[in-house]
């Protein structure tokens, strides 16, 4: 054993060290829309609702809805396959893949497995059911499993195809949502708080909220069709709040201010309350991103889809801190903090 090995490190190198930890760094991204865009007004020829009520109360202009062949595997593969192309991660070291979804293809197998299969990358597939706040519970999972060191990549994806749940009568909810996939790769990677990688993630639910926003189906249960059902106005209520507190968990937990973060990525549902995020924390509006104009709410893919957005119109750059909030059915909400 030499000296090195056994004398105390300096001070300075002591906390360095203490710093430094493995963590996931988002090394890649790729997403996929399905081919079928379908304006507010394409919209009000068969739902009684008009451009003007959608535009003012959501803020949504159009969304993409999926043809038969747009399965939930068939988008979030597509996204994947990108995003792997993107991050330049050989499939060989692939730990696992995370699929958020709350429309899978199947009640089981997991659609993941099926994304896995197509990808041709081994370790291990499940999906996430965690609704429009998946994708944040996803990269939660990844991030533990990467530091944990139980594996140094994994693929992370929400894709979801509502299309085929909602109530095409209820004009309360079917003018709201769209399909679509967006991916991101994580890879383990050495580093401190400067360094690029999720800082944090911070994960919650509340099951006394089930319903207010819900399926009304299940595997076996012939007597219900399966249709989104949601109390829009409760769901709006916690919306804004539960979003906003754990996005200040997350700033808190890194010891940052508010002035420190770059760039807000909130669950895109309804522009009144992405832009009331945004106010209560104090940022200014260039700073948050928007995209529920183009995609409407894309549940668990809507917060991979914005990224991506704002990733390709050079908006986000490498070494900048984002923040993202999703709250979604179950009640659940999340945050995480990415430097990129
Ligand atoms: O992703 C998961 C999280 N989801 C959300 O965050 C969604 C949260 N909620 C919301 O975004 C809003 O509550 C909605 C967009 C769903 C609804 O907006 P609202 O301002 O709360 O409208 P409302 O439900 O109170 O309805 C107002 C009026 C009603 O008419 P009356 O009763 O005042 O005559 C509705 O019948 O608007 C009517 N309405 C419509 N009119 C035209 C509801 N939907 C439509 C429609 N077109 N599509």
């Amino acid at each position: 054993m030499n000296d090195a090995a056994i004398s105390p490190p300096p001070a300075g190198a002591a906390i360095k060290n203490s710093m430094t930890r493995t963590r996931a760094q988002l090394v890649g991204y790729g997403t996929y829309l399905p081919v079928n865009l379908v304006t507010n007004d394409e919209l009000a020829k068969t739902v009684d609702t008009s451009d003007a009520w959608i535009r003012e109360r959501t803020g949504i202009r159009q969304r993409y809805l999926a043809a038969p062949h747009e399965t939930c595997a068939f988008m979030a593969t597509r996204a994947a396959q990108a995003a792997l192309a993107s991050s330049g991660v050989p499939p060989s070291e692939i730990g696992a893949v995370i699929l958020a979804t709350a429309t899978p293809d199947q009640a089981f197998p997991a659609t993941a497995t099926r994304v896995q299969a197509a990808l041709g990358v081994g370790g291990f597939a499940f999906d996430m059911s965690a609704a429009c706040s998946g994708f944040v519970f996803a990269l939660g999972m990844a991030d533990s499993l990467i530091r944990s060191g139980a594996i140094r990549a994994a693929v992370v994806i929400g894709a979801e195809v509502y299309s085929r749940i909602l109530d095409w009568t209820d004009r309360g909810t079917c003018v709201l949502f769209g399909d679509g996939a967006g991916a991101v790769v994580l890879r383990a990677t050495d580093g401190d708080d400067s360094a690029p990688g999720i800082l944090s993630t911070h994960l919650h639910s509340d099951g006394n909220l089930g319903d207010i926003l819900y399926v009304d189906g299940a595997v076996g249960r012939r007597d219900l069709p399966g249709h989104l059902i949601m109390n829009g106005r409760e769901v709006f209520r916690h919306a804004v709040s539960r979003m906003s507190e754990a996005i200040d968990e997350a700033l808190a937990a890194n010891h940052l201010a508010r002035t420190d973060i770059d760039w807000l990525i909130p669950h895109q549902a309804n522009r009144r309350i992405i832009d009331g995020i945004g106010k209560k924390l104090g940022l200014d509006e260039t700073q948050v991103v928007v995209t529920v104009d183009r995609h409407a709410n894309t549940s668990a893919a809507s917060i991979p889809l914005a990224l991506a957005a704002a990733i390709d119109d050079g908006r986000i750059k490498p070494g900048q801190l984002i923040l993202l909030g999703a709250l979604g059915g179950g009640l659940t909400w999340a945050s995480a903090l990415i430097r990129l």
